[in-house]
């Protein structure tokens, strides 16, 4: 093109708007979600049924009832059946067998007006009937090939009992270990747990939502639910937005990005408004910016708690925040289905809002296939669906990868061939005990203890058990038998830890050190002399202080799941190496809470250069700034050796990707899995920036003496983060990057981004 002074000034101009417009636009306007769920061929057919309902018909569709039994906050639905012969109940949740979900269906297609099929709903956790450990144990495996397969059985399983709709995965990242909810997430870092949520969502939906094996997933608790105040459940959340989005948002966005079909709101304010009416955060972030193309659905009873939450004077106007937050679903608290006629008729609620919310949960009920076969995920053979035994190898396979060995003094572990062994403590037979907090369909029968594990494995005439004591009550004589148990055995194994009880909802602790009694069982036991294992059955971090001076060895367990004693029987005998890595720290006190390794430097960190007096930095009087184990952290039976740390391009341009390699070498004497972290660090930012981040991570497998070079790609999105004027984006400057088997990793290097 002839170049003319004026044109000349439009290239100038336009140069000068695309480049101020990169500098400034930050995350798209329109996130990747968007390009989900438009089927112009669904469009169609929705708007055709809805031109077809009435007012009561939508609103039933918005209406989500608990089936009758499930009880998982305050509060029960009423008479399921007539609603849905009304037609004014379109979604339950919590039907346990294809009978029930067969029977509510047949009234909803055969005996209502339009026959639209319900959405079958369910917490499927971590596991349906074969249950695998804990979340929080789940992703201390850092396989993602085994959360996969984990996700997957989950859909086989619940698809199999005519659900088609999970409550899963749990994106909420935690820093406070006294939540008893962080048993059900990913830990406390983002990167990590948005990879996590991102292979549920695409585990449990597959690509086809119509596939008879295949469930809808919700992302919840949207958002920033595990940032409750003091680590108390529903307590308020209070946060700058920079790191509601730097921290809380990546796992629900990137879970949303693989193509979640739903979304729940989370119980818990923020900025003052609760979720369930917050516009900033479910219209701007959550439409606007995500592009999220699915229904939201509230949590139990979260419009009807607008009222004590002290923003609606009564339920119609609770009603009314939820639709103006574009809220689709209303999870059994009955507001949309008493109230929500009245606003439309008042017009303070218009039809298309109603039209809309509607069609967008109408729409699943399309890409699921029910209106084609309402019935499809009803007709499997019952007796052979579930415990298959490739569902049961998954469980195994991602119990004993879950497992983290936080400590193991003088080789304690494995157990040599021919020992004796004392197995004792509250979880030493239990089987409830083993499934965790979500486990509505799992059935303890089908699960085996520790103790008969480590009996099949080791051999009835080898191992002994004594149980001695509940979590915290003694059991008649319990010390003494144990004792005198202990003092005739080679090893003794003390399973200590939680009730599965004290996880999960509702269930905060002001503690985090095991209940006394076991500690003096422990300091009881210690008396034979002889080495003790620590089993740790909990589904949180815990204050082990005194228990890693007392103890030889310690082997988190979590709460293992169905195949509990197999797993424990493979990482204690050796036959699988531990490879589990923390992922949430755990404190040496309850008074260092929160504490995360991806911390900002403050301006007086310890060890402050210009500083001569250490006591005016940040630290505490009398005990270190460090965790008892950081994140990322587990042993292993080898050792690794990392080495030759090398940045391709150290000096590499804004868009670049940074290419980082380095060996790891085991060193050991036995084959053995390492999950090898790359961790970086912004030096210097337009906003301070964490002391550390995970950006990579990768699990490899090396024969004794083996060595492996690995390379990890850090691309820009990867350093990207809001900056001092809230745009999303990268910024030149100096880096520093590490590679190593936990988050103090001390192998480093360095790059620039000019
Ligand atoms: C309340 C919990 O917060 C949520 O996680 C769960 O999905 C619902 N109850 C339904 O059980």
């Amino acid at each position: 093109m002839k170049c003319t002074h004026k044109t000349g000034i439009v290239l100038l101009w336009v140069f000068f708007v695309s480049h101020v417009f990169a500098q400034i636009s930050g995350f798209p306007a329109k996130g990747d979600a968007s390009k989900y769920y438009n089927d112009p061929v669904i469009k169609e057919k929705v708007e055709k049924l809805l031109s077809r309902m009435t007012l009561e018909e939508k609103i039933g569709q918005l209406t989500l009832f608990a089936a009758k039994g499930i009880i998982t906050g305050p509060g029960e639905s009423g008479n399921i059946e007539e609603f849905i012969r009304k037609g004014q109940c379109g979604n339950i949740f919590g039907t346990k067998t294809v009978e029930d979900v067969i029977r509510l269906q047949k009234i909803a297609v055969e005996e209502s007006r339009l026959k639209i099929p319900l959405l079958f709903g369910f917490d499927v956790i971590h596991g349906f009937k074969t249950i695998f450990p804990v979340n929080i144990g789940i992703s201390a495996s850092w396989d993602m090939e085994e959360i996969e397969r984990f996700a997957h059985v989950s859909a086989e399983e619940a698809s199999a009992a005519g659900l088609n709709w999970t409550f899963s995965p749990m994106c909420d990242i935690s820093r406070d270990p006294r939540w008893g909810r962080v048993s059900e997430g990913c830990g406390e870092d983002s990167y990590l747990a948005s990879h996590i949520t991102a292979a549920m969502v695409k585990a449990y939906q597959g690509n086809d939502l119509k596939a008879d094996n295949t469930i809808l997933a919700c992302v919840k608790h949207f958002i920033a639910y595990g940032a409750a105040e003091a680590g108390r459940d529903y307590n308020t959340v209070d946060m700058s937005e920079r790191v509601l989005r730097d921290i809380y948002l990546p796992p629900y966005r990137a879970a949303i990005d693989a193509g979640a079909a739903t979304v729940m709101t989370a119980f818990n304010e923020y900025d003052g408004i609760p979720v369930t009416a917050n516009r900033f955060l479910l219209k701007k972030i959550l439409r606007e910016e995500i592009g999220f193309n699915g229904f939201v659905v509230t949590d139990f009873t979260a419009i009807n708690e607008l009222i004590p939450h002290g923003i609606a004077g009564d339920s119609l106007q609770a009603a009314q925040l939820a639709i103006d937050a574009g809220v689709n679903v209303d999870m059994v608290g009955n507001v949309y289905l008493f109230y929500l006629k009245q606003l439309v008729n008042s017009g303070k609620v218009s039809m298309e809002t109603i039209d809309k919310l509607c069609g967008e949960v109408l729409k699943f009920k399309y890409y699921s296939g029910l209106f084609d076969d309402p019935f499809r995920y009803c007709k499997k053979q019952q007796s052979t669906c579930y415990y298959k035994d490739e569902y049961l190898e998954s469980a195994r396979n991602m119990a004993k990868k879950s497992m983290v060995l936080l400590q193991n003094n003088n080789g304690a572990l494995p157990i040599a061939k021919g020992q004796k062994i004392a197995l004792i403590g509250p979880f030493a037979d239990t089987t409830r005990e083993m499934l965790g907090s979500w486990a509505i369909a799992g059935e303890p029968s089908k699960t085996t203890t520790f103790f008969k594990g480590l009996q099949m494995r080791f051999g009835k005439e080898n191992v002994f058990m004594e149980q001695c004591c509940k979590p915290d009550a003694e059991i008649e004589n319990g010390f003494d038998k144990a004792l005198k148990l202990a003092e005739q055995s080679d090893v003794i194994l003390l399973t200590l830890g939680l009730p599965q009880s004290w996880s999960g909802e509702a269930a905060s602790l002001t503690s985090i050190r095991l209940p006394e009694l076991q500690t003096s069982l422990l300091r009881e036991i210690k008396k034979a002399g002889k080495p003790i294992v620590i089993l740790l059955v909990t589904a949180r971090p815990l204050d082990l202080s005194q228990e890693t001076e007392l103890a030889d060895a310690i082997l988190v367990t979590w709460n293992p799941g169905t195949k509990a004693g197999e797993a424990l029987a493979d990482v204690l005998s050796g036959d699988y190496n531990p490879s589990g890595k923390l992922t949430m720290t755990f404190p040496r006190n309850i008074g260092q809470i929160p504490v995360y390794y991806n911390h900002k430097n403050t301006g007086r960190p310890v060890g402050f250069q210009s500083s001569s007096n250490q006591k005016y930095t940040s630290c505490y009087l009398f005990t270190p700034n460090e965790p008892l184990f950081p994140f990322g952290y587990g042993l292993s039976y080898t050792t690794f050796e990392y080495s030759d740390i090398k940045v391709k391009n150290p000096v590499a341009e804004e868009g670049d990707t940074v290419v980082v390699s380095g060996y790891v070498k085991n060193t050991g004497k036995v084959a053995g899995e390492e999950v090898i972290q790359l961790y970086i660090r912004d030096l210097i930012g337009s906003v301070t920036r964490p002391v550390r981040e995970l950006k990579g991570f990768r699990k490899i497998f090396l024969q004794p003496g083996e060595s492996k070079e690995v390379t990890f790609l850090i691309t820009p999105d990867d350093l990207s983060f809001y900056r001092a004027d809230m745009t999303f984006g990268q910024e030149t400057g100096e880096y520093h990057v590490w590679i190593g088997g936990n988050s103090n990793a001390t192998l480093q290097s360095e790059f620039e981004i000019k």
